[in-house]
């Protein structure tokens, strides 16, 4: 079982204009699995993660999760966000009650889990560093990194099986990045699914499983996380810069989303080395 994008496009409305955000998306995340997903600004991985949380449908194609086809229905939809949970780019977006006690309890109570809300809670906030003073405070009132940490333990308290994390280490000090580098790893071993949009690479390459890579909404490359992180070693080593290693990836990569005609990311280093020779 997986969250599983068949064929998805999507494209925003905005003054009655369509604005293509995904096209042609196939991939699949697993559970125990720990999924990066890296791309510039706007190449589409907050689309990604809202689509495999049920947030958004595609256009077209489709996203199964579980089983579960978020086209089907209310009911289905309802589903995919108990199993999928989402941490957003922009922690005040998802809050809309007036203390972090009720904002961390509230996916819980609506799941219909009563029991032992407060031992959830104290177990999830130690495991964070939020300080126990502040569940009576008003999660808008707090610091971003503090805001940050309240919005991962509003989607951890009921349990998902996946958690999709947007940006989760932004605003967060050096202890705190370490915490959640232990949590996620934590999760993984749990037998949960975490995909995880960040540009904090270096926090990730333990742990990484598997990275993906989206260029202008098309998935452009996928790397087994321990292949990648050594990529990356020898783009620094080459003094690569990130947007050259996107541009480069696109003219060495097939672009039509079918990842068995890739080339193999071993070679790449080798292509790359010799890119480099020829001056370019
Ligand atoms: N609500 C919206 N209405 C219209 N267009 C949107 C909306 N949200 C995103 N887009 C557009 O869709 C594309 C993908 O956006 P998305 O936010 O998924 O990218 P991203 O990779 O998360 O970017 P960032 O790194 O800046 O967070 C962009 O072209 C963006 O401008
Ligand atoms: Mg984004």
């Amino acid at each position: 079982m997986s969250i599983l994008f068949k064929n998805v496009f999507f494209n925003y409305k905005f003054a009655k204009q369509d604005i293509k955000a995904l096209e042609n998306i196939n991939l699949e995340f697993k559970k125990s699995t720990i999924s990066v997903i890296l791309g510039e600004t706007g190449s589409g991985k907050s689309t990604l993660l809202q689509l495999a949380s049920a947030l958004l449908l595609p256009s077209s194609g489709s996203v199964i999760v579980e089983g579960i086809d978020s086209s089907l229905s209310e009911t289905s939809r309802y589903e995919i966000r108990k199993k999928v949970g989402i941490v957003f780019q922009y922690p005040e977006s998802q809050f809309f009650l007036d203390t972090v006690f009720d904002e961390i309890t509230f996916a819980p109570k609506n799941y219909g889990i009563k029991e032992n809300l407060k031992d959830i809670v104290l177990k999830i906030i130690k495991e964070l560093g939020i300080d126990e003073k502040l569940l009576k405070e008003s999660p808008f009132n707090l610091s971003g990194g503090e805001k940050r940490k309240v919005a991962i333990a509003s989607v951890l308290s009921f349990s998902p099986d996946y958690i999709a994390m947007d940006e989760p280490f932004v605003g967060l000090d050096k202890t705190g990045k370490n915490r959640l580098v232990d949590l996620i790893l934590k999760l993984k071993d749990q037998g949960k699914g975490c995909i995880i949009v960040t540009h904090y690479l270096e926090l990730l390459k333990d742990i990484a499983d598997e990275v993906f890579v989206l260029k202008n909404g098309k998935l452009i490359s996928k790397f087994e996380g321990k292949i990648f992180f050594e990529l990356l070693m020898n783009l620094k080593r080459l003094k690569f810069e990130m947007p050259t290693f996107w541009e480069i990836l696109e003219v060495f990569m097939s672009s039509d989303n079918k990842l068995e005609n890739y080339i193999p990311p071993e070679e790449l280093v080798e292509l790359l080395i010799d890119f480099k020779k020829r001056g370019a």
